[in-house]
């Protein structure tokens, strides 16, 4: 018995989001969104509408490091798998820290026909580790960084009410 295969079904309901974009890296139009999941979207905050026609830039802002975002574009070009974690923003502005690998999916001939980058909120994870290196150190900069993205974020929809 042939058992039939809805490969949509199954992407809308992985655990990590997905995000489908094409292969123009170069620009400020591009690279532009194709297709995000539900995970994604639960991440996130934002729905469909809301992302069409735009970039993964739509998530970033003031703590989003720059370094790393270079990093990804060198890894795609060169063909190469990138994995890494920044400050991203929801719909909402509340930051959380975004942990992704991205990498083409090629066609036929071996050309990138799209990226794709596979996402989970790790703000949790983080906030633990964060947790236990600063019993270690209490003046670990990074760590001391880490809280007061979150402790901006309180204070601003504190004095926003
Ligand atoms: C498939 C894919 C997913 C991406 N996801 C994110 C993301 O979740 N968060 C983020 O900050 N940047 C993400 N980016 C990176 C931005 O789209 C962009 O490539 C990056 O900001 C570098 O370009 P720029 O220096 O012109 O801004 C993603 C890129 C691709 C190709």
């Amino acid at each position: 018995m042939q058992l039939k295969f809805d490969w949509l079904i199954v992407l809308e309901n992985l655990h990590r989001g997905i995000m489908v974009t094409d292969v123009s890296l170069e620009g400020p139009a591009g690279p532009r969104i194709i297709y995000v999941n539900r995970a994604w979207m639960k991440i996130t905050g934002y729905d469909r509408a809301d992302i069409a026609g735009k970039t993964p830039r739509i998530l970033q802002g003031k703590h989003t490091d720059r370094n790393l975002l270079r990093a990804l574009g060198d890894k795609l070009l060169n063909r190469e798998v990138f994995h890494g974690q920044t400050w991203n923003y929801r719909k909402s502005g509340q930051p959380f820290m975004m942990n992704w690998y991205c990498y083409a999916i090629y066609g036929d001939h071996g050309k990138a026909i799209y990226y794709v980058a596979e996402q989970e909120d790790a703000t949790e994870l983080e906030t633990l580790r964060m947790k236990q290196r600063l019993l270690l150190n209490p003046l670990d900069p990074d760590v001391n960084k880490f809280f007061a993205v979150l402790a901006e974020y309180k204070s601003a929809r504190k004095q926003a009410r």
